[in-house]
């Protein structure tokens, strides 16, 4: 069957900007849509309205009000907020007992117990939401463990229901390690039946696994780049998940993601000091002060790498080979800027590490969007060296600004950086395979030796300015998947 009509699509994710955000796959849930309508689809995005999103104070008008649904064995009640943009709309579930908290998914010390009812609570809403408005879906498309279960939903508990008796259904999955995991009494309280958690079911290693529903329940299955698809197959990367992967491998899919230009361009950034473009890269210049500055950092000479990084902090980013590698970064006469939040371990030792080196080292604990542009913008290179990668959006980012990716070759970053041969001027960015601070110092350290070259170093940088990872292309691919999905 093929759509000739308007494609209806229903997207779930626990994060979009500029409602919340943690990471990229906010970035993906806020953009793809807008590329999918643009397109001809007509696309409702849900996600849950937190404390984060009201203090932005957003416009949102009140939708639904107090919706009801099954829950837990009682009627529970749920209100919807939201807002149109063209082709698409933005609902916000509204469920202060699960949302109105400091964080979105826990604090400092670790998860909220109740993540599992939270965002089973909210996938359950979701289906209910458009059923109550009549949104008819052709395509439920989740991200991630946070919007599983409205798979495992469909296909066990609304199955019968007509009103999404054509709809087909897509699981992304944007990081394999995050799978939601809670008790079997789960269940009863989303009105699953019990007979769900066995080992070819929802069960995995006595918990109910809620990426593995997403997995075993959608229609078809894709992750965010082409190589990470192929990677979580293997023992290696396959987070105890890989078996089941492997035996669903011809429905599952990889789709690299975009960025979007809008949101991310040196020429157009209202974060940063000075625009610029290919042509006047001089702009960048006084971005790379404004930044160092903003770092309480000494000006560096033009030759004096300077490396940023924006990244969570947490065990895939790599930070353990970046700490070993410090001392050797300094060594070499280079800056490091780095600007994350997350688990307490990468904080401490990074501050003790920023303490000794106070005048080429700037380090920023926070989440803060103003200033991670300024980091795309005013560096000279950008360091990913990730353990594991999905997809990797910072990478794109800032190659649009013309800083130079020196990154691990692993899932996306594989797929996206090719290495700079300086005897065919071709590439984009520098390497390395082995997951060790050597092999990192040892790309960091070819690519400061092309920066001390100009004629070399600036049209690398305006190669990489002109590499276009925009959205376009990525969207058309999920809509011919999302067209695909009836012969499954
Ligand atoms: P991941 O989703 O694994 O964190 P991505 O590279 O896909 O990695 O996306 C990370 C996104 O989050 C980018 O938009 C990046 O700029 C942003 N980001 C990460 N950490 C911070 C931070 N501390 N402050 C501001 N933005 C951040
Ligand atoms: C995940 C991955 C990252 C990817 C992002 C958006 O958080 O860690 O690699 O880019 O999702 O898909």
């Amino acid at each position: 069957m093929l759509y000739n009509r308007t494609m209806k699509v229903v997207m779930l994710a626990s994060e979009v900007v500029p409602f919340a955000k943690t990471g990229g796959l906010a970035d993906v849930a806020g953009a793809l849509p807008k590329f999918l309508g643009s397109l001809g689809s007509e696309v409702a995005v849900i996600l849950p309205l937190y404390r984060e999103t009201r203090k932005k104070g957003l416009s949102l008008g009140r939708v639904v009000e107090h919706l009801e649904m099954n829950w837990s064995g009682k009627r529970e009640c749920f209100s919807v907020l939201g807002r149109d943009e063209g082709p698409v709309r933005f609902l916000l579930v509204e469920k202060d007992e699960f949302f109105d908290r400091d964080q979105l998914y826990g604090t400092p010390k670790g998860d909220y117990p109740d993540n599992g009812e939270r965002f089973a609570f909210f996938s359950k809403a979701a289906l209910e939401t458009v059923k109550h408005l009549g949104f008819r879906p052709d395509v439920v498309h989740a991200h991630d463990w946070q919007a599983a279960m409205a798979l495992v939903l469909l296909r066990h508990v609304y199955a019968d229901d007509p009103f999404f008796r054509h709809t087909r259904s897509l699981f992304t999955i944007h990081n394999l390690a995050y799978q939601g995991l809670s008790d079997r009494e789960i269940l009863e309280k989303i009105g699953l039946p019990d007979s769900l958690f066995h080992m070819d079911g929802l069960e995995f290693y006595g918990r109910v696994n809620y990426l593995k529903g997403g997995i075993l329940y959608a229609t078809a299955v894709n992750t965010v780049s082409r190589k990470y698809s192929r990677e979580i197959q293997t023992p290696e990367f396959g987070h105890r998940l890989d078996g089941l992967l492997r035996k669903r491998r011809d429905r599952l899919f990889g789709i690299l993601n975009g960025a979007d230009y809008a949101d991310w361009n040196p020429a157009t950034d209202r974060f940063i000091i000075r625009p610029y473009d290919p042509t006047y890269l001089d702009g960048k210049k006084q971005c790379r002060k404004d930044l160092l500055k903003a770092f309480s950092l000494p000006e560096a000479a033009e030759d004096v790498p300077v490396i940023g990084m924006v990244s969570r902090l947490a065990g895939q980013k790599g930070f353990d080979i970046l700490s070993e590698a410090l001392e050797g970064i300094f060594k070499r006469g280079a800056v490091l800027i780095v600007l994350g939040t997350g688990e307490d371990v990468f904080e401490m030792s990074l501050s003790a590490a920023q303490k000794k080196h106070p005048r080429s080292f700037g380090l920023r604990i926070a989440f803060d969007e103003a200033l991670s542009h300024k980091i795309y913008a005013g560096s000279d290179m950008f360091l990913i060296p990730s353990r594991y990668e999905p997809c990797g959006l910072t990478q794109m980012y800032s190659l649009r600004y013309g800083t130079i990716p020196v990154v691990r070759a692993t899932g996306g970053l594989d797929d996206t950086i090719q290495e700079y041969d300086p005897a065919q001027r071709t590439g984009n960015g520098f390497k390395f395979a082995d997951y060790s601070a050597s092999a990192l110092l040892a790309a960091l350290e070819k690519a400061m030796s092309i920066q001390r070259q100009k004629d070399r170093w600036r049209p690398l940088i305006q190669r990489a300015m002109a590499c276009d990872f925009s959205w376009e292309k990525s969207a058309r691919e999920y809509i011919r998947l999302y067209q695909k999905l009836p012969e499954f």
